[in-house]
């Protein structure tokens, strides 16, 4: 049994059949892109039957398909429940792309030496996901499956995983299992693995306010009408006040407010301030008073205008006083804020200081629940000892800023805990120009993960033991 060594040897081969679903400009958001979605479904369910898997199916949903396959070799053996999404972001701006963003290649960076492999999707989460394909057929042709295995790969988490939620709760004993299996987040550095223990959870919302019923000349009107661009800028501004907290009321009444040993605990968790400006070039970081960066980011609920717009923004100058003005706005959640009641307060609180001039719509997109993972379980253990493994070192626990918000629900209708797995860095650029993923990380992550099943059933089944 040599997982490390048969993966150097078929590392070619996994990296260009990485390729070949990274070609596919499979963007959940577009509809232009439906065929390209399916197409990318297709291909993991060949994956699927090469690989052996039984029962490999592409489960039809309003939206884009959910592919599926599972290895029961013994029904007494614990099963893991594997989860990724084959669904990748638009890739606009598209100019700031080096090149074409579905053409990948490989690249040397000062973080990835040995090279990155540089698309949409690279990481975020085609490459990741790919992985528990490489490490199931690592373990199957070194040896055989310690336990059972189930696949569940969608083509919208970009989107809101909508149509999974359904599924899920429509097929509770097929998805049955032990413990669920995720490679979508990130780790510290790359000689510092961690099991991230965290995901926020979000609502995301959009304005529209209303004035005159045209756009007008802003000479003959301007100084008599309430102008909605400004109006909006009035009521973005006034979201936060001079703490830098959220103003909306009641926003954090269910906020869960960390103990002080829980915060000196993560103080211990390697960040440094000067490199997390410098990589992202701000001169000063900025956020609620009271926390560190690595709280803000963390375990502290934030709100954000993701975009705005109205009005004229071509070339030159038009004298124009528009009569609309929009904005998306998310909100990252953490325990135990629900989502829909933050969305009901934001609605309430928008409706409630809209001027007078102008008439606002509000639009609830989607949201999820965020998700806390407990470290005394036997998969925390059994990932810990699989990262020691590999990198020689221990994992830490981290809470991350991002959300998967089907996370919290396999708890809720599955009642089943995730452990989050995942080899990505900051750097990697997800939902970005240039996103990309270290090979390095790549080959680990498929050990990691071959390593972990062994453990996990280990574990699993003689906890006295260890
Ligand atoms: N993989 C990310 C989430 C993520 C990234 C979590 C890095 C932790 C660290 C996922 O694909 C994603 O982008 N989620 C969206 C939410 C979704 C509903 C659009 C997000 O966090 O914005
Ligand atoms: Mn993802
Ligand atoms: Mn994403």
């Amino acid at each position: 049994m040599d997982f490390k060594g048969y993966i150097e040897n078929n590392q070619e081969r996994f990296i260009s059949e990485l390729f070949e679903l990274l070609r596919i400009p499979s963007i959940s958001a577009n509809s232009n892109h439906d065929k390209d979605t399916r197409a990318a479904a297709e291909l993991l369910i060949s994956h699927f039957q090469n690989l052996g898997l039984d029962e490999c199916e592409i489960c039809e949903t309003k939206g884009h398909p959910i592919v599926y396959g599972e290895k029961i070799i013994n029904k007494n053996l614990p099963t893991v429940l594997v989860y990724g999404h084959y669904d990748v972001q638009p890739v606009d701006p598209i100019e700031l792309w080096d090149q074409d963003p579905f053409k990948p290649y490989i690249k040397k960076t000062l973080i990835h030496p040995e090279g990155a492999i540089f698309s949409r999707g690279a990481c975020d989460d085609k490459g990741q996901m790919f992985m528990h394909l490489k490490a199931l057929e690592t373990v199957m042709t070194q040896d055989q499956m310690p336990c059972n295995v189930k696949f569940m790969i969608e083509g919208e988490e970009e989107v809101g995983s909508d149509n999974l939620e359904i599924f899920v709760k429509e097929n509770k004993s097929k998805l049955s299992n032990d413990i669920v299996l995720v490679s979508d987040t990130g780790m510290i550095d790359k000689n510092t693995p961690s099991i991230t223990t965290g995901l926020r959870g979000l609502s995301y919302m959009e304005i529209e306010l209303t004035g005159p019923n045209r756009d007008l000349h802003s000479g003959h009107y301007g100084g008599t009408v309430a102008n909605p661009i400004n109006m909006i800028s009035k009521i973005i501004s006034s979201l936060h006040n001079s703490k830098n907290q959220i103003t909306i009321p009641g926003f954090y009444d269910d906020v869960v407010e960390i103990s002080e040993s829980e915060r000196s605990e993560s103080r211990k968790i390697p960040f440094d301030l000067k490199d997390f400006k410098k990589s992202i070039k701000i001169n000063s970081v900025h956020g609620e008073d009271g926390f560190s960066t690595t709280e803000r980011q963390s375990i502290r609920p934030a709100l954000d205008v993701n975009g705005i717009w109205g009005g004229y923004s071509g070339e030159g100058a038009k004298t124009v006083l528009p009569s609309k003005a929009y904005a998306k706005i998310s909100m990252r959640l953490v325990p135990n804020q629900n989502w829909k009641k933050i969305s009901s307060l934001f609605s309430d609180h928008i409706n409630n200081i809209c001027p007078k001039g102008v008439t606002v719509k509000i639009k609830e997109h989607h949201g999820g629940q965020p998700y806390i993972a407990p470290t005394n379980t036997v998969g925390f253990r059994a990932a810990s000892k699989a990262y020691e493994e590999v990198f020689n070192k221990l994992p830490f626990a981290t809470k991350d800023g991002g959300s998967i918000p089907i996370i919290a629900l396999f708890e809720k209708e599955l009642n089943s805990k995730t452990i989050l797995m995942g080899f990505g860095l900051d750097s990697d650029a997800i939902h970005s120009p240039n996103e990309h993923y270290g090979i390095s990380n790549f080959l680990m992550g498929i050990e990691t993960i071959s390593r972990f099943y062994y453990h996990f059933t280990d574990l699993s089944t003689n906890p006295q033991i260890h």
